[in-house]
């Protein structure tokens, strides 16, 4: 067999089985897109699930959003938050549900990612306003890596031994392996749960952002954060490689190196020695 039949093969049958949502998440994500129903109608709908409740409340009332006022109901909470960050909260709970079966090291720096990404934008002035849904692709970014672990967790093993062994970058040793990389294998799941552009193409650009074709600013913000937060020292659990950052990126979203060290500045206080027990997390 040759390399590129090798290849094709894999690329097929990891698309054939990539994962769907949960029949209840699916359920609920559909409302939301199909715009014909009220907050209160989804707030119905998402009350069946209480783990979902308790998060969508924990999110409208975390130091994320910074409402000044408690919010109680769920209703209330949808209103405020808005139907996308919903949709993306009950997305993410289902990628959380993975990754935190699969590899913790992950899940922490996804959330560090998350986190550093909405203080990037936070000092964007282009894209400041939508921090929050930025926020969420970098909370995504790694998608690619999660699906990878599932569907193949045999390459898997062959791509972390290559990254440890040969000292090889993630992204080479994917190809290596699979001869496709995570950016890919996350865009093919963004794409199959019908994610908006704002998260699919940082998921597939946020090693090489100013490629993105529609959301470039959002995929320069997760690339910058992604390098900040495996400098900082939340690595994906088998490499401790930080790849170079894009000045480009840096000048596509208007900020300095001065910005930057801001954001170096206020990392600490956000994300904490273990980002996973902070209260300031968004989800
Ligand atoms: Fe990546
Ligand atoms: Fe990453």
């Amino acid at each position: 067999m040759t390399v590129e039949t090798r290849d094709a093969k894999k690329r097929i049958q990891f698309l054939k089985s990539l994962p769907t949502l949960p029949g209840m998440l699916d359920q609920i994500s559909r409302a939301v897109e199909s715009h014909r129903f009220s907050a209160s109608d989804i707030g119905k709908l998402i009350s069946k699930d209480q783990v979902l409740t308790a998060k969508v409340l924990k999110l409208a009332n975390s130091a994320f959003y910074g409402f000044s006022r408690k919010v109680g109901s769920l209703t209330q909470a949808l209103v405020l938050l808005g139907f996308e960050v919903i949709k993306g909260l009950i997305l993410t709970s289902a990628v959380f549900e993975m990754m935190k079966k699969k590899q913790l090291g992950l899940w922490e720096h996804s959330l560090a990612v998350a986190l550093t990404t909405g203080l990037v934008a936070e000092m964007s002035p282009a894209i400041k306003e939508r921090r929050e849904e930025i926020a969420l692709a970098g909370l995504l970014h790694d998608l690619g890596k999660v699906v990878i672990q599932i569907q193949l967790p045999h390459d898997a093993e062959s791509v972390a031994e290559l990254i440890e062994v040969e000292d090889m970058g993630t992204g080479r040793a994917e190809e290596e392996v699979l001869g496709f990389n995570h950016c890919q294998a996350g865009m093919w799941l963004a794409e199959s749960w019908k994610l908006p552009l704002e998260l699919t193409e940082p998921i597939r650009w946020h090693h090489t952002p100013l490629e993105a074709p529609n959301a470039s600013l959002a995929a320069a913000a997760v690339h910058l954060a992604d390098i900040l937060v495996k400098g900082y020292g939340f690595t994906t659990s088998e490499s401790v490689y930080v790849p170079p950052l894009q000045k480009q990126a840096l000048k596509h979203l208007g900020l300095n190196l001065k910005a930057i060290e801001t954001v170096i500045k206020m990392m600490p206080e956000k994300l904490g020695p273990d980002v996973t027990d902070s209260s300031l997390a968004p989800f």
